[in-house]
């Protein structure tokens, strides 16, 4: 596999397997992986003619107070998942590569103005999804993938990316991936690695939410306020847990729905102690 951490080794890389006519897929991430970025690794593996991964935790989509100096990291780790799972290159940039003007700052944002980014998790972490719009911009020009691969727990993520993808006209297929759980359950996530023991069991709330949602919607509700009002009651029977949002929306634009019709997400994000944790399903009616 190899290892690039300028912009221009990836250029020349990807150059090289272009004009050999080969399809190149981009599975970005921050790093920590898991068998959740194994799967997406996969799902490239299976669909593209070379798979690159990316690897950096992307300053512009973290706000004050939050978790990006902790946020964990193990370089060597990711190195040797990513290579059990045939990815051809890491590209695993510093911030000044990424960010020319220094310190992770940047003039020049990828912003999507419409509510999308407002909603759910926007709600709290305000510049987060322009922060994620402009790395995943960037990694977009930098390695002109014919597909990239993300996965559906960052649900609100996957639709506003596919909606930059749309209104940028990037001729790029984005690929979404499913959730990958803990045999108990527990969505696969890096920041799991923060919950002690007591907050390990604490989390099963959250898949134990999406299970009953999913369990009231195949027994016919149509309610998705009766939905989310049982998924919230569950919750807050663990004491451990504060919620920060449980919520039905269209599946595309992320606008509240109060029914089931058509495509809806329900998604949620609790804090276990003081790790905050997301996890969602979809309801195709
Ligand atoms: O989902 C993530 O890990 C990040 O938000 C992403 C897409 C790699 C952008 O930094």
């Amino acid at each position: 596999m190899i290892v690039a951490t300028t912009v221009e080794q990836v250029r020349a890389q990807v150059r090289e397997w272009k004009s050999a006519g080969l399809t190149v897929g981009l599975v970005p991430t921050m790093g920590y992986l898991h068998e959740g970025h194994a799967s997406l690794i996969d799902t490239a593996r299976a669909n593209c003619d070379r798979v690159v991964a990316s690897v950096f935790v992307n300053p512009t989509q973290f706000g004050e107070g939050e978790d990006l100096d902790s946020y964990p990291r193990d370089f060597e780790h990711d190195c040797a998942l990513l290579e059990e799972h045939g990815a051809d290159m890491v590209f695993h940039p510093s911030v000044d590569e990424m960010y020319p003007d220094g310190g992770g700052q940047t003039a020049t944002f990828v912003e999507i103005l419409n509510d999308m980014p407002k909603q759910l998790c926007g709600k709290t972490r305000p510049i987060h999804f322009r922060g994620v719009c402009t790395v995943v911009s960037k990694l977009f020009n930098i390695v002109t993938p014919d597909k990239a691969f993300f996965g559906q727990k960052d649900a609100q993520q996957l639709a506003i990316i596919r909606r930059m993808v749309r209104d940028l006209s990037y001729g790029i297929q984005i690929v979404g991936c499913p959730i990958v759980r803990e045999e108990d359950g527990l969505a696969k996530s890096s920041r799991n690695t923060y919950l002690s023991a007591e907050e390990r069991a604490a989390a099963l709330c959250l898949s134990r939410a999406v299970f009953l949602g999913q369990d009231l919607v195949a027994q016919g509700e149509k309610s998705a306020d009766a939905v989310v009002d049982a998924m919230v009651a569950s919750i807050q029977a663990e004491p451990l847990a504060r919620i920060d949002y449980v919520s039905a929306v269209d599946g595309v634009t992320m606008e509240p729905v109060h029914t089931f019709d058509g495509t809806v997400l329900v998604a949620m994000a609790v804090y276990i102690g003081s790790t905050r944790l997301i996890d969602n399903f979809i309801v195709e009616a």
